[in-house]
């Protein structure tokens, strides 16, 4: 808990403007030193290790960005938040959460052996139930995908973003744990399609956005699902409280209680190195930095969150 400092003075949040994000990028910078680019996925470990971009979206839909706003890429776990919401739209929150928990967890974001004693997964944001909520979406093929990404266009207004089919390749090609996961919960009557319901998981997975793309969905869960530019097609005060409370107890795996402790907000992270965070009711956070953590998550990313936090006394507690 080093990164706890007590009795700290705050600023006031009309203060936040651009330098501010790139103060605390140059300050944080070298962390990505500390990790290492996911690698399991080949294709994934390609990506320059060096790349950072902080962004914020906030009062009324203003963005702030510092760094490499235009730097691409995958947006891996995060796009679980998004097929949550999509799920949970169709099927109504209890039949989701009759197949898979709202548990925390000790647990890194691939474990399943409680798929052999309980047989559900613990929660929708660790790989099991992420790959049991995809294959919850309705439609054939990759129709499921497909609503995945049109929400993610949605919620960004960006209609450019797309998934990238060589880091999608690769991790259908190597990832032979998900299947595993996938046809454990076809034995155990959760998952009732065939494998196109993984290949859409595996695509979520490689939608390819900017961390400024990520601060607008941080953003649209911290507002009641709400647009940044104030679009409420899909306002739902319910589901925004539902995808945040995973994100907090969850979203960072088994590090989510140590963060929600020193960041204290709903947040998810994804192995391309990007983070989303949402701040109730003000504001959205995307970070940036493909460097991670033992957890998987972004280590300079981490840190540029911790200290926008510890500056606007933004944590929830
Ligand atoms: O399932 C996987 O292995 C990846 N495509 C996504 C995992 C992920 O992002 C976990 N996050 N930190």
């Amino acid at each position: 808990l080093h990164t706890v400092v007590y009795a700290q003075q705050t600023a006031d949040i009309s203060t936040l403007s651009e330098k501010t994000l790139s103060t605390i990028l140059e300050k944080d910078r070298t962390y990505y030193t500390q990790g290492k680019v996911a690698d399991y996925i080949p294709e994934l470990g390609k990506m320059d290790a060096k790349a950072i971009a902080f962004s914020v979206v906030g009062k009324d839909g203003k963005i702030f960005n510092a760094g490499d706003v235009h730097q691409k890429f995958t947006m891996q776990s995060i796009s679980k938040i998004i097929a949550l919401m999509i799920a949970v739209s169709e099927k109504g929150e209890a039949n989701v959460f009759d197949k898979m928990g709202y548990f925390g967890s000790d647990k890194p974001f691939n474990y399943f052996s409680n798929l052999e004693t309980t047989g559900k997964p613990l929660n929708p944001m660790m790989n099991a139930g992420a790959i049991l909520t995809t294959s919850l979406i309705s439609g054939d093929g990759e129709k499921p995908f497909l609503k995945i990404l049109d929400m993610v266009r949605f919620i960004t207004k960006n209609k450019t973003i797309d998934y990238s089919k060589t880091v999608y390749e690769s991790e259908k090609s190597t990832g032979h744990r998900n299947r595993g996961m996938f046809y454990l919960m076809k034995n155990n009557g959760l998952i009732s399609g065939n494998e196109d319901q993984l290949d859409n998981y595996f695509r979520q997975c490689s939608i390819e956005l900017t961390a400024e793309d990520l601060a607008k969905i941080g953003y649209f869960f911290a507002n009641h699902c709400v647009r940044f530019d104030g679009d409420a097609t899909y306002k739902n005060a319910e589901m925004a409280k539902l995808v945040q409370s995973q994100m907090l107890v969850a979203g960072m795996y088994e590090f989510s209680g140590e963060y929600a402790r020193t960041v204290g907000l709903p947040s998810k992270s994804g192995v391309g190195g990007g983070i989303t965070v949402s701040v109730p009711g003000r504001m959205g956070i995307g970070v940036f930095s493909p460097s991670l953590d033992q957890h998987g998550n972004s280590l300079a990313g981490y840190h540029m969150i911790l200290d926008l936090v510890k500056q606007y006394n933004l944590s929830l507690f």
